[in-house]
């Protein structure tokens, strides 16, 4: 592991947070697609500067945010982006409070100044949904500037040297929103590609210590040939997607693979041909 990233982390486990603050230190667990991704990824963030994650769903790119939160014991908030996401959701927002008998305003600290002033991990999920007025409020802070003039206190934030961003996009989806280049431009980027081959052996047999050794294999095979497929272009790439997998390889454990696929890979796929397909592939590795 490169010197910077192991005295960084050797900093940051160190720090003591409350109990509220340590339940949202995340569990690691990413198995990175190989020997560079996950070195890289956080290299980045030892340079304080923002990561975007790219890739289809169910490619572990929560489960990679979740690992930099766990490898550097950092608390990490979380956003999703939808439409209504507004700058009160980011930010926070003013609320009326009661102390000894006086009403007085109060500011209710969203989770992005939370993060910014604690020097917590930021969490950004499907940053493309969001609202194209909403985020340019990010901009200064992803930025060299790393601080923020809070709109609703005038209050002048600068972020604490372990405040990171990390963002994902799902990619090769259909429906997906483009992301604005002036907010695109200010991320490192990195691709999440499903895992395969043996990464995916291991990731199988961590996951699930009590499935026979066959069914592993069985379902390795299974998704060797969607992979395959994928790459022919007569499957999408959800077919190929690590979460369904593991959905289908913990059904198979009790009702067999071929119903298991059905449920968590197959039924998924809008275009009856493709799930023809992938039930066609199950059925030649299942006696
Ligand atoms: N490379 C990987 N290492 C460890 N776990 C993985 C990996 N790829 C997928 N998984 C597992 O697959 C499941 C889905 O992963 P995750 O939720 O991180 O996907 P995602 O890319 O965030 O998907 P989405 O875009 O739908 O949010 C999780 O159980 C996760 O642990
Ligand atoms: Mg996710």
């Amino acid at each position: 592991m490169n010197t910077l990233i192991n005295a960084e982390r050797d900093q940051r486990i160190v720090r003591s947070y409350s109990k509220k603050e340590s339940a949202l230190i995340r569990e690691g667990g990413y198995v990175s697609p190989d020997e560079y991704l996950w070195e890289d990824v956080l290299l980045s963030v030892v340079l304080k500067k923002p990561v975007l994650l790219k890739g289809p769903a169910g490619a572990g790119k929560t489960k990679l945010a979740d690992s930099i939160s766990s490898f550097f014991q950092q608390p990490m908030h979380s956003i999703n982006c939808s439409v209504d996401l507004d700058a009160e959701s980011l930010l926070g927002f003013k609320t009326i409070v009661q102390s000894e008998g006086k009403t007085e305003i109060e500011f209710v600290e969203g989770p992005v100044v939370k993060a910014m002033k604690a020097g917590h991990l930021l969490y950004i999920d499907e940053i493309n949904m969001a609202k194209a007025e909403t985020l340019p409020i990010l901009h200064s802070i992803l930025d060299y500037r790393r601080m923020l003039t809070n709109p609703f206190t005038g209050e002048v934030i600068h972020a604490h040297p372990d405040f990171s961003v990390v963002a994902a996009i799902n990619e090769g989806y259909i429906g997906t929103a483009p992301m604005n280049e002036a907010l695109k431009n200010r991320f490192i980027s990195f691709s999440i590609p499903y895992i395969n081959g043996e990464l995916l052996k291991q990731l199988l047999i961590r996951e699930f210590q009590k499935a026979p050794a066959e069914l592993i294999n069985t379902m390795l095979n299974i998704s060797q040939d969607l992979v395959n497929q994928v790459k022919n272009g007569l499957l999408s790439d959800e077919a190929a997607s690590i979460r369904s997998l593991m959905d289908a390889t913990e059904l198979a454990q009790h009702i067999g693979p071929i119903r298991a696929v059905q449920y968590s890979i197959a039924e998924k796929l809008d275009d009856r041909g493709e799930r023809e397909l992938v039930m066609d592939l199950t059925k030649t590795w299942v006696k």
